[in-house]
């Protein structure tokens, strides 16, 4: 009853006749949204050139934002901008963002606001380190991130929000997590939503899985219960690969 998700997030990577081919290879092909829906966030400078041929069924997102509507912050992109070229979705708190550029949790939930006010969908990202997870923290480590960027959420909006679980020791080293040890974890999170909330908000609210996602795992992870679509970031880049990833969300 969860529509799946299939994420692609290029971080800094293809320019904008690559990101165009690349849109022009997938629209030929992609699965309706009736089934699955499929999204490609890109950098900021090709957003709106990727927006143009945005179709029902694949829909563009930014990697990242500012909390703030505007003002003296060099370098960063606001919500309304966003908004305003007609991107739709936005990843929030991905953990190159939380170790490289300080984000904080704090700024996740500022993040998470301000993404609602500007009609974009948060695809916030939660995620523990191989060190956490070797203590046994992992439970602890990923309730903390998820309560805190969930504050002041309401009910309704949660229902919106897409969770993207991807543990640090996985993101772009090849190292999976197994598919029970991902829907463990995913179901754990799904706990502290209804926690939070209540039983229909945590069986509405969709959670991914990322990290080193690629076409031939890609079936297994999904085949888990509550593994709702992934987020990937190399196999992303390539149009049949997205394609074929986009292609097992159907079958879930
Ligand atoms: P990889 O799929 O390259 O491991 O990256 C995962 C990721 O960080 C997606 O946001």
């Amino acid at each position: 009853m969860r529509k799946p998700i299939i994420a692609g997030n290029w971080k800094m990577n293809k320019n904008r006749d690559e990101a165009l081919q690349f849109i022009y290879n997938v629209n030929q092909n992609i699965p309706s949204s009736e089934f699955v829906e499929s999204v490609i966030c890109a950098q900021s400078i090709v957003l709106r050139d990727l927006v143009k041929r945005q179709g029902e069924s694949l829909r563009i997102g930014a990697q990242n934002m500012h909390y703030l509507d505007n003002g003296a912050y060099t370098g960063e992109v606001s919500a309304p901008a966003l908004e305003n070229i007609g991107v739709k979705y936005v990843i929030i708190g991905h953990s190159e963002r939380r170790a490289y550029y300080n984000e904080t949790d704090a700024d996740v939930n500022k993040k998470a606001h301000q993404a609602f006010l500007y009609n974009l969908t948060p695809i916030i990202c939660c995620g523990e380190s191989l060190e956490v997870r070797e203590s046994g923290e992992t439970n602890a480590y990923v309730k903390k991130q998820v309560v805190a960027a969930l504050k002041g959420i309401t009910a309704k909006l949660m229902k919106e929000v897409v969770i993207a679980y991807e543990p640090i020791w996985a993101i772009g080293t090849g190292r999976t997590a197994t598919s029970e040890m991902a829907n463990d974890t995913i179901k754990e999170i799904r706990n502290v939503i209804r926690g939070l909330y209540n039983d229909e908000v945590a069986e509405a609210v969709r959670i991914q899985y990322g990290g080193s996602v690629n076409p031939k795992n890609i079936d297994e992870l999904l085949s888990m219960s509550d593994i709702d679509g992934a987020l990937v970031g190399g196999a992303s880049l390539d149009s049949e690969s997205f394609l074929a990833l986009v292609r097992a969300g159907v079958k879930k």
